[in-house]
């Protein structure tokens, strides 16, 4: 067993720390405040290759390893998560969804300018009425010869109002249940693509989250990625893999506001000495920290699995179980370790508090992580 980062690592760990303090710090309250788009962020991440980091070269992406992408959003995500979102999505669901299942054709017209960011991409699975339940798509694709006829709302779209291309689950065939679902690439420059409202957010507010309709959207058929019915098997693959993401997310959380709890608690002095020397605060820091180690290890050991082969699907669970859970936890006990401080914007730790709420609902909730994780289980065993 080696806990060893290698050079590499080390090297796209510093670079997205350094990313994050200065090119995500600046403005990072102001465009929560008014819920602004980090265009000119997305544009230098793109620029880094943070947005294609594990695709291969050959179609535009930075070729490195699953370690590597979970450093970088950790680092992202101390400082801003509303950009570690889109690099999330865009990277775990939108782009490694492509190279793993799409045509070379698809590859080609898609994933180059996804993965050098040039687009960003969405991923459509959830509904109105069809969130957790995600078998019970209302929308429906259905089969006309040579293309889909795509019609439906999703709602809760990452990247909504700024993304080109939407990875969008449906249903073709009713009967068949979940064996009838289908994965499509649809450019949201066709006829029928509707985008609506933007929705104001609790966290993540800078990040844009639309509802989409489809409104009789033609879908070539060579645009359906994998075999006929594949498209739900695809969401849960994808979905594996992109939990692994979250979960990163919610470490840089905990992490961010960790790093500005122990500074401030060495700064601010009550009673005659640095409140971190009130061994009620010292507490709140030992208990972090030790949080923090042990959500290190279930995500790094989730993106070693993924990238050596291993299954994954139970690991990432349980790494974006108990990460999200430290992070609203710890978020929590960060603004209390920084008093009426915390309880403002200028401080940074309340916004990392409103951040870490979406960790334990998207990409499934924390009940369906058990859901998962219980499953693994009762199949005989994780070990
Ligand atoms: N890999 C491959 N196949 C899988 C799989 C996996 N990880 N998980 C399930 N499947 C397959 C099953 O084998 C089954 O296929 P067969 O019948 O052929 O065996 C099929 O999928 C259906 O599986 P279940 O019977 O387990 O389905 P279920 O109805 O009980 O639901 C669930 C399981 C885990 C709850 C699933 O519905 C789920 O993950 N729900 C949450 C949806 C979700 O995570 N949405 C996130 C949207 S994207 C997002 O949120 C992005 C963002 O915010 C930034
Ligand atoms: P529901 O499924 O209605 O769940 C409500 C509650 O019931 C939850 O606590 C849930 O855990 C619980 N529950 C449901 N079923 C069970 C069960 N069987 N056992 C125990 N408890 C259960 N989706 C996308 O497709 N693409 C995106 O880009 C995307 N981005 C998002 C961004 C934001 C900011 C938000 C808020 C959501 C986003 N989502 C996205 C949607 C997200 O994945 C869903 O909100 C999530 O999967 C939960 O679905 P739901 O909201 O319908 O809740």
């Amino acid at each position: 067993m080696n806990f060893q980062l290698t050079e590499e690592h080390l090297a796209v760990r510093e670079a997205a720390r350094d990313f994050a303090q200065q090119i995500c710090k600046p403005g990072v309250i102001e465009r929560d405040t008014h819920m602004t788009y980090p265009t000119e962020q997305i544009r230098q991440m793109a620029e880094m290759g943070f947005l294609g980091m594990t695709v291969s070269p050959e179609y535009g992406g930075s070729g490195l390893d699953y370690i590597s992408y979970v450093l970088a959003l950790e680092e992202i995500s101390k400082v801003d998560n509303s950009c570690s979102v889109i690099m999330s999505v865009n990277n775990s669901l939108v782009c490694s969804g492509l190279e793993a299942y799409g045509t070379e054709e698809q590859k080609q017209q898609y994933l180059t300018k996804l993965a050098t960011g040039e687009w960003i991409g969405s991923f459509c699975l959830s509904e109105p009425e069809a969130g957790s339940d995600a078998t019970h798509q209302r929308t429906t694709a259905v089969d006309q010869g040579d293309h889909y006829l795509l019609n439906g709302t999703k709602n809760w779209i990452t990247s909504g109002g700024t993304s080109r291309i939407h990875l969008v689950i449906a249903q073709s065939n009713p009967e068949a249940g979940h064996h009838g679902i289908n994965a499509f690439i649809v450019d949201t420059e066709w006829e029928g693509v509707e985008i609506g409202a933007k929705e104001d957010k609790l966290g993540i507010r800078s990040s844009d989250t639309h509802t989409i309709m489809y409104n009789n959207v033609k879908v070539p058929k060579e645009n359906r990625i994998g075999a006929d019915g594949f498209g739900f098997k695809f969401a849960m693959k994808i979905l594996s893999g992109g939990r692994i993401g979250i979960a990163a997310q919610a470490l840089g959380i905990t992490g961010g506001a960790y790093e500005l709890a122990v500074a401030y608690s060495q700064e601010r002095e009550a009673f005659g000495k640095p409140i971190a020397h009130h061994q009620a605060i010292a507490f709140k820091l030992a208990d972090m920290a030790t949080d923090i180690e042990a959500a290190r290890m279930l995500v790094y050991r989730a993106a070693w699995l993924k990238q050596s082969g291993g299954n994954y699907d139970q690991a990432g669970a349980m790494a974006k179980l108990f990460a999200s859970a430290a992070a609203m936890k710890h978020t929590v006990e960060a603004v209390q370790v920084h008093g009426g401080y915390g309880y403002v914007k200028e401080y940074h730790v309340e916004r990392l508090m409103r951040d870490a709420k979406i960790t334990q609902i998207y990409e499934g909730t924390s009940e369906v992580q058990k859901i998962v994780i219980s499953r693994g289980v009762l199949k005989g065993g994780l070990y």
